[in-house]
């Protein structure tokens, strides 16, 4: 394994694309290194560095992640591959959360999109559901929040313990995560976007969300708007998801809407992620974690992996390659070629396998 005080920097000599690669913990480690064989098998002119951080790293010598490598990795990479973070050797999760919320934040990452696609009807949970009717894109606002860690307690440990969290909106993340939204619709043929918030309570936060998104809607008169409180678009997203096109929202109400978005493609295990900061290196992630009690037993479904390192090949502009792959994940789930948390009894190492000699061919 390669460490960080290494740099590998872009490949002249081969004209590759470079891509750094974190597998992270548990089943991180098994489903990213699947899904970049399938890569290979794409031919895709990429050339991948790996860098060890994650638990066993951290255990070994106190690593989490190097402070000099956001700089390194926005400087030597044109994108970043991730796993999951998360063992519960450390406890307090410090390094997934240097590690993960570092590129986020210090790489400010701000868009987290994640597609909602039901690749096939037989893996959704909703009676009558077709491919049709689940379609739609989460952009999540991913630097700001009650994600940053704002807050504290008082009389700690008391009966009258008193504890706060602060929601933090600046004026110029709103305004960007927004602008992203509408963007993203304008540049993949979508017809509306649709802002949720919870501005009937969160007064404050939900009004500048509400303002921001009315002013920037105005120089899209090509895309329709819509705007829902966060607990109605939760009912919508089983009750009519073919209503929806893009949805962007909050740091928080994001991480909670794409778990159900993701039960709605198959589980956890199926859904793909890419944190965006346009023009700058970017980095991709399946939304799933890293699942301790299935871990190193070859039982994790590889797809959401697969389907995120497309994701990442389109970004850098390898859009050809992405579709196949796509192409080979849907032929997979069609053909029951899939592990067992979406109805299969492949082995992560088989699923993978198959998808890479169909996206060969
Ligand atoms: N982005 C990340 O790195 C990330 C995201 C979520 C959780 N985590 C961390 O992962 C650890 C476990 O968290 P959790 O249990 O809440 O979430 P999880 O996503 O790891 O697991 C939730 C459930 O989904 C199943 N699952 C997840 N991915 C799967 C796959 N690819 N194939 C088959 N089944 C799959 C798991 O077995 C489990 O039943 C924690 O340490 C948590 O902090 C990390």
């Amino acid at each position: 394994m390669l460490t960080a005080v290494f740099l590998l920097s872009s490949s002249p000599v081969t004209n590759k694309k470079p891509i750094a690669v974190v597998a992270g913990d548990g089943i991180g480690k098994e489903v990213i290194p699947n899904a970049i064989e399938v890569v290979k098998a794409s031919g895709a002119a990429v050339e991948f560095t790996h860098f060890d951080w994650g638990a066993d790293r951290h255990l070994a010598d106190g690593t989490t992640i190097p402070p000099d490598a956001f700089q390194m990795l926005a400087r030597d990479f044109d994108a970043i591959f991730v796993g999951a973070l998360g063992d519960p050797r450390v406890p307090t999760n410090i390094h997934a959360k240097e590690i993960l919320l570092g590129m986020r934040f210090k790489m400010d990452l701000y868009a987290n999109v994640r597609p909602v696609r039901l690749l096939d009807a037989s893996l959704c949970p909703l009676k009558n559901a077709t491919t049709a009717d689940i379609n739609f894109t989460v952009i999540r606002e991913n630097t700001e929040g009650v994600y940053m860690d704002m807050g504290g307690v008082f009389k700690f440990g008391t009966p009258d313990e008193l504890a706060t969290q602060e929601d933090i909106n600046t004026r110029k993340g709103v305004e960007r995560v927004i602008r992203f939204a509408f963007e993203y619709a304008r540049s993949n043929g979508r017809k509306k976007v649709l802002m949720s918030d919870k501005s009937n309570v969160m007064t404050y936060a939900g009004g500048l969300w509400q303002r921001v998104f009315k002013e920037v809607a105005k120089e899209y008169p090509d895309i329709n708007t819509q705007h829902m409180y966060v607990d109605a678009l939760c009912l919508q997203m089983i009750r009519q998801p073919q209503s929806l096109d893009v949805v962007v929202t909050n740091n928080m109400f994001g991480d909670i809407i794409t778990d159900l978005a993701a039960a709605l493609q198959g589980g956890l295990g199926m859904a793909a992620s890419g944190n965006i900061h346009p023009g700058r290196t970017s980095m991709f992630e399946p939304v799933h974690g890293s699942a301790p009690p299935i871990a190193g037993k070859n039982m994790a479904n590889p797809m959401g992996a697969i389907l995120t390192a497309a994701m990442m090949l389109a970004h850098i502009g390898l859009a050809a390659e992405a579709q196949k792959i796509e192409d080979a994940v849907t032929q997979a789930v069609r053909e029951k070629k899939k592990t067992a948390d979406v109805g299969g009894s492949m082995g992560t190492r088989e699923c993978a396998a198959w998808i890479g000699e169909r996206v060969a061919r």
